[in-house]
């Protein structure tokens, strides 16, 4: 008998452009390792709502509508993977609260991404200092092996697991534990403007040339890419370069397909302006039949909506059974 597939589970959140930091660290892995895994993606729309602020709700719907067609036009094939809409499975808070009731306070407060959002923010709510706990409940609810993302959400899915053992400590063994996978190379893609920054959607809302969004046309890509912080040492080994070049490089290795030491040596006596044009050009190369997807998905919202229906139907089953569980664990029924 052949062994059953492990079982996937992510999400990204529909708050508005996707840059390639999220492609590269989610969803070009999500789409090459279908085949591999038993997979389910999520758009985390009750996550988007932590920060109230980032959402614009005549336009929310649509966003939402547009991050799936995204996820399609990136390889994911609903054959192979479940799409759904986590606001569409109530099991998902349904669960969040009752993972909320054991969840230590201090373990939440030590976030870093809670910490880093919080800071400099009058009021902060209760949403945000929860976000974990929902994070937990999405990939506990589907018994998840590996939770693919990128590196900024590696103390997410520990936190997640640490919920799992917690829960299956005190009520018996309910929840698998689940590991995040990360990719080697690219797993933080940093800002093209300070490459001390992660890449990040709020940075990008108001520095222009910080992240490359995945609809860039051509011209803008070029633009950004030649606007990249260097620096004077012209530098071009991946062990010796300074961080923005590291940064090049790295995208350059991503979309090029090459491996470090033929771009290496394909790099040597060459200088920045060379690099940043292979970096551009690789990049078009690869976002440009993405982008032609897009447009042909984004318009069928018959398509969409089914695609959705499906996901929504098949992992409603999976999830209402590990709720079940869990509440005849607690005594809840
Ligand atoms: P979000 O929307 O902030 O990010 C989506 C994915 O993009 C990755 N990412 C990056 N990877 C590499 N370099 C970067 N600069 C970069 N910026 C973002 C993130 O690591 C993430 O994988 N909390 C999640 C959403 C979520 C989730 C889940 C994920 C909610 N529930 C359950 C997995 C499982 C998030 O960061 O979304």
């Amino acid at each position: 008998m052949t062994k059953p597939k492990l079982r996937v589970f992510s999400g990204i959140q529909p708050t508005g452009d996707l840059h390639i930091g999220n492609y590269i660290g989610a969803l070009k892995v999500w789409a090459k390792n279908q085949d591999l895994y038993d997979n389910i993606f999520c758009v985390v729309d009750l996550h988007a709502i932590t920060i109230p602020e980032a959402i614009k709700p005549v336009d929310f719907k649509k966003q939402i509508k547009q991050t799936v067609a995204l996820y399609l036009a990136c390889g994911l094939d609903p054959k192979k993977s479940a799409i759904f809409v986590q606001s569409t499975v109530p099991a998902h808070t349904e669960l969040a609260w009752i993972l909320n009731c054991i969840t230590p306070v201090s373990w939440l407060e030590k976030m870093t991404q809670y910490k880093s959002k919080a800071k400099n923010r009058q009021s902060v709510g209760a949403g945000l200092l929860n976000y974990p706990v929902l994070m937990a409940a999405d990939i506990l609810l589907y018994q998840t092996d590996l939770v693919p993302v990128g590196d900024d959400q590696k103390q997410h899915v520990e936190i997640a697991r640490d919920i799992a053992k917690r829960f299956n400590s005190i009520f018996g063994q309910t929840f698998r534990l689940p590991r995040s996978l990360i990719r080697q190379e690219g797993a933080r893609i940093m800002g093209l403007d300070d490459p001390t920054q992660k890449m990040s959607k709020s940075i990008a809302s108001q520095k222009a040339d910080h992240a490359i969004f995945l609809s860039d046309r051509p011209e803008i890509i070029r633009r950004k890419i030649a606007r990249a912080v260097t620096d004077n040492k012209n530098e071009l080994l991946f062990k010796k370069a300074s961080l923005g070049i590291k940064n090049l490089l790295t995208l350059y290795q991503i979309f090029s397909g090459k491996s470090q030491s033929v771009i290496e040596k394909l790099l040597t006596d060459k200088g920045y302006g060379f690099l940043k044009n292979e970096v551009s050009e690789a990049i078009i190369a690869e976002l440009s039949p993405i982008q032609e997807q897009y447009q042909k998905i984004v318009k069928d919202e018959k398509l969409l909506q089914e695609i959705l229906n499906r996901g929504t139907k098949k992992v409603e089953k999976i999830a209402l059974k590990t709720l079940s569980d869990v509440k005849k664990k607690i005594g809840l029924s």
